[in-house]
């Protein structure tokens, strides 16, 4: 059986639009599956007239699930939370979400299931986010055995959330603060590469039951990210080192303000991510097995990050 619709899960996110993006130009008919239809409608304008359809879901109810992945040959699941808030919990969201969407897919017959994890996904991870990722893959497993992964180092883009972050802080404050001596390493990988990877997996039956990790043509580490930002804005920093303990200590208080239905600048869970080495593992199937080159952040983000300069986007000349 060919693949004529696709369900995206999490459709509205910074990944997940990226991915439907890539999925229309490939004609598949697509159907975005989220909790706030009004968040996704920007995303019906990547394709033809009627060819992204959004229809509301909460991964958390798998009767919602089931209709969203009815009639679908293929099913993406791009859904997660950085942080924990109300009944969005990592258990209810990445594990047992995951899992509801793998055993609709088994149940609907489903041909293919592509899950976005991400590099480091670890079950005895004593980290509870990076717990929950590598819990998750494990249930998907379980329900539906022919499932891909793809495993993202950290993702940049357009909306990215960490080299916006970064290039947003160095243009207000006195100093670019990173976690540490800086000395953890990286492979930013562009969500353009992310997106296209999962189009080609679908495009490749034999690559059902495998993991890819994707990561960028290099590898950093977050000292030399805070350089490259620092240069791309063309604003002199100190760069200063933070003790990993002070920085989650202050991602808990950031955190706080999700009470308020605010997105917070920093988690304790994303300190601790940014502790540990986040690159593609010797010989592990990557973007060139999909016959993917990966995009260098060099040549992305001075397309977007270039907002943060002295004198906004169009002052080519002006340094502090
Ligand atoms: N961004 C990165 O650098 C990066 C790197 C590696 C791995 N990843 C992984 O890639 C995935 C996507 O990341 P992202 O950066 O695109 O995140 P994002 O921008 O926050 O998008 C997350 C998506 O999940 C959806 N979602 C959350 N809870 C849901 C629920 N209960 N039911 C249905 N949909 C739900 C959100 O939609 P609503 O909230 O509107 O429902 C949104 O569409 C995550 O699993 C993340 O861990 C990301």
């Amino acid at each position: 059986m060919s693949i004529e619709q696709v369900t995206v899960f999490g459709g509205s996110g910074f990944i997940g639009r990226a991915i439907v993006q890539a999925l229309a130009r490939q004609g598949y008919q697509i159907r975005v599956a989220v909790r706030r239809t009004e968040l996704a409608e920007p995303v019906t304008t990547s394709g033809d007239v009627g060819q992204i359809m959004l229809m509301r879901s909460n991964i958390r109810m798998p009767q919602s699930v089931a209709v969203a992945v009815a009639g679908s040959q293929a099913v993406v699941n791009a859904t997660g939370i950085p942080f924990q808030r109300g009944r969005q919990r990592y258990q209810s969201v990445h594990v047992d979400g995951a899992r509801n969407i793998a055993a609709a897919c088994k149940a609907a017959g489903v041909e293919r299931l592509v899950h976005i994890s991400g590099i480091g996904a670890d079950r005895e991870s004593g980290n509870p986010f990076i717990r929950s990722k590598g819990q998750a893959e494990q249930a998907v497993v379980a329900e539906f055995e022919q499932a891909t992964f793809l495993r993202p180092s950290v993702v940049f883009g357009h909306d990215d959330q960490i080299f916006n972050r970064m290039a947003g802080i160095a243009a207000k404050a006195p100093f670019l603060p990173i976690v540490g001596s800086g000395k953890v390493r990286v492979q930013p990988v562009f969500v353009g590469d992310v997106s296209a990877a999962a189009a080609a997996v679908l495009a490749k039956p034999e690559t059902a039951k495998s993991v890819f990790e994707l990561g960028g043509p290099l590898i950093y580490t977050y000292r030399e990210l805070a350089e490259l930002v620092l240069r791309t804005i063309d604003r002199r920093r100190p760069i200063i080192g933070i003790p990993a303990e002070l920085m989650k200590i202050a991602g808990f208080f950031a955190q706080q303000i999700a009470l308020f239905g605010l997105r917070p600048p920093l988690t304790a869970d994303q300190v601790e991510l940014m502790c540990h080495d986040n690159v593609v593992r010797a010989g592990a199937p990557s973007l060139d097995s999909l016959g993917i080159q990966p995009t260098a952040a060099e040549v992305i983000l001075p397309t977007y990050l270039d907002r943060f300069r002295i004198g906004g986007r169009y002052n080519q000349h002006a340094s502090a």
